[in-house]
């Protein structure tokens, strides 16, 4: 007998262990349920356009993924790479412990002067410092402030292969590093020639992941499957 011809596809979810994929009804429901935003930050986030600034922000769910990750590690001293209006900053201060210090690096003018206006209105002036810079040169300087416990890299994506060598220089055993957009916008298992604007960029984004794959700088990696991609680690 024949076989029954069967159409080549690609292994469903269940068949490779990631159970079924949430719809966005599930996502929306979940969302309402554990990323209840205050109505604060709610504000910064969407007042983000009217500042003149692009809405390019982490929205709730990866902002309480920030306060889980910040508070589950302990962090006290917390580094941020890419400010833009103070949103996610503003998630990962609050989650600090008084007395806690984040920095946060940012090369726009603009988006400093929102930023600090929004960690005042966040409450948390207390416990942040804005840099105004190019990263790259902050982070030099800032190594007189390590180790830090956490660090969040949310800037220029060309750059992150850069950013992770310096958050693994500056963070301490047991410190965790994250990074946004690891999915490099839906386009990081492409050829850079069909990536559009994403394509020089996918080399780096696969650098920074495979970094952190490297097992003897962190002894574990993940990616939390959010919309953009939050790559996250643990410093060994
Ligand atoms: N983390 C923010 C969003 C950051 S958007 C949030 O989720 O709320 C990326 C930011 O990185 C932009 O504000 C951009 O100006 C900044 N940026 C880009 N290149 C940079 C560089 N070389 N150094 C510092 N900041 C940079
Ligand atoms: C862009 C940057 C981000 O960090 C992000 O989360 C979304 C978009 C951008 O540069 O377009
Ligand atoms: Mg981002």
């Amino acid at each position: 007998m024949k076989p029954t011809p069967t159409r080549r596809r690609s292994p469903r979810h269940a068949e490779i262990g990631r159970g079924r994929a949430p719809t966005p009804g599930l996502l929306d429901f979940v969302t309402r349920l554990l990323s209840r935003e205050d109505p604060t930050l709610r504000r910064i986030r969407e007042r983000i356009p009217a500042e003149g600034l692009p809405p390019i922000s982490i929205g709730p769910d990866e902002g309480r993924l920030l306060d889980f990750l910040v508070k589950a590690c302990g962090a006290g001293r917390a580094l941020e790479i890419g400010t833009l209006a103070g949103y996610s900053g503003s998630w990962i201060a609050r989650a600090l412990p008084p007395g806690g210090r984040l920095h946060t690096l940012e090369i726009d003018p603009r988006c400093a002067q929102v930023a600090r206006r929004n960690f005042q209105l966040a409450g948390v002036e207390g416990k942040v410092v804005v840099h105004l810079g190019p990263a790259l040169e902050t982070l030099a300087a800032l190594a007189a402030e390590a180790p830090f416990d956490f660090c969040f890299i949310d800037a220029d994506k060309p750059n992150y292969p850069h950013y992770l060598a310096w958050a693994a220089r500056l963070l301490r055993p047991g410190g965790i590093v994250a990074g946004d957009n690891a999915y490099l916008f839906g386009k990081l298992h492409l050829k850079a020639s069909k990536a559009g604007d994403a394509g020089p960029a996918i080399e780096a984004m696969r650098e920074f992941l495979s970094g952190l794959t490297t097992p003897e700088t962190f002894s574990s990696c993940a990616m939390i499957p959010t919309g953009e991609g939050l790559a996250v680690a643990v410093r060994r």
